[in-house]
């Protein structure tokens, strides 16, 4: 009889055991998983509408630059990012929203008032005002975001 009250002891102490060991490998675990897939289930760049301000800034009939600074994540860094695009409409109903980076090596284009056209001082490149290259090395047109306008204010996504 002494040998079971002994062996069941062993038993009980050996579940016990296990029982630790796991709350401890779910303690480490859970923490461990959750910090090495977090940065994979965030929302993909560029899926968020980015506030760039006032639609009455901008004058009907010439592209307007707006400057924002956002904060984006990349795996577990988070940086400050500065935003800009210009925006253009023709009457104040439809807006469009072009990247002020040239599509050739990034250098940022401006746009030249009474010449009627972007241009990037890198390697002379110009794009009028619908952004479509009129000479220079870029290979497509200037990028365009989506646009929207809420309570005036003017919105893009696809940065
Ligand atoms: S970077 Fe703009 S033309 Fe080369």
């Amino acid at each position: 009889m002494p040998d079971e009250k002994v062996l069941e002891r062993k038993g009980f102490l050996g579940l016990v055991t296990w029982a630790i060991g796991g709350l401890i490998s779910l303690g480490l675990g859970i923490p461990a998983i959750s910090y090495l897939i977090g940065p994979s289930l965030q929302k993909p760049e560029g899926q968020d509408w980015i506030r760039l301000g006032s639609s009455k800034k901008v004058e009907f009939g010439k592209p307007t630059l707006f400057k924002t600074t956002i904060q984006r994540q990349t795996g577990w860094i988070v940086n400050d990012e500065e935003v800009s695009a210009y925006i253009y409409t023709e009457g104040g109903r439809e807006f469009i929203a072009f990247s002020n980076i040239c599509s050739h090596l990034s250098c940022r284009v401006r746009w030249i008032d009474d010449q009627d056209q972007f241009f990037c001082p890198c390697h002379n490149a110009v794009f009028d005002r619908n952004g479509l290259v009129v000479s220079g090395p870029p290979p497509r047109p200037l990028d365009r975001y989506q646009v929207k306008i809420e309570d005036d204010q003017i919105y893009i996504q696809g940065v």
